[in-house]
């Protein structure tokens, strides 16, 4: 019996530092970029002022869902939630060329913060789709998380009191 908890153990303190090597290795591979997500919008022409108009849409879909959720109005969270998913996506119909300059600056790890919120903003189209009202509330708030810690990593000067608030317990 102590010899099962023991492996049991042993193979939850394997996992965490496998996952932890993991976190290293892609701290390492983001060392290709230093710069912040803000100073590679302004290198491309029109890129900034594309991107604050999608975050202005994003935030009006997010209102729509909002209002949407206590009354049951499932259609609305679907097609809100699939243009948080798809048109007002930061690559959304970049052209390739912009494209490949864009990924030879953009840190991972906005990219992958980025990725959080099609995967959610999909998952919530879907379960609207299904209307599946507890897994609505669920993605909401994946996809509410995902807005706000990208804004809290990387729209520090945007939003000063959203980086200044505590995130620890
Ligand atoms: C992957 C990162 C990322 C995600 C995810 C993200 N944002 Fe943003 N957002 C930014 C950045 C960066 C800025 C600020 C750019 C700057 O410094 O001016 C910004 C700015 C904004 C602004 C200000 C626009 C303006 O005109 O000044 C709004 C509103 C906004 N975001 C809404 C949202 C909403 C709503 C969501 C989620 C549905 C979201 N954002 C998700 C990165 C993100």
């Amino acid at each position: 019996m102590k010899a099962g908890i023991f492996v049991l153990l042993s193979c939850f303190l394997l996992l965490f530092f496998l996952d932890a090597s993991n976190g290293i290795l892609a701290q390492d591979d983001d060392g290709a970029s230093e710069l912040q997500p803000k100073q590679v919008f302004a290198k491309i022409p029109g890129l900034y002022d594309d991107v604050l108009a999608k975050m202005k849409k994003r935030e009006i879909s997010m209102t729509k869902i909002l209002v949407a959720i206590p009354k049951g109005d499932f259609d609305t969270i679907k097609s809100e939630g699939e243009k948080i998913n798809n048109e007002y996506s930061i690559e959304y119909d970049m052209d390739p060329d912009i494209q490949i300059d864009y990924n030879s600056m953009i840190t991972s790890e906005f990219v992958f913060m980025d990725q959080d919120l099609v995967q959610y903003s999909s998952a919530l189209a879907s379960s609207a789709e299904e209307k599946y009202l507890e897994g609505v509330l669920i993605h909401f708030d994946q996809v509410m998380r995902s807005c706000v810690n990208c804004h809290y990593t990387f729209a520090k000067e945007k939003f000063p009191s959203l980086a200044r608030s505590s995130v620890e317990e």
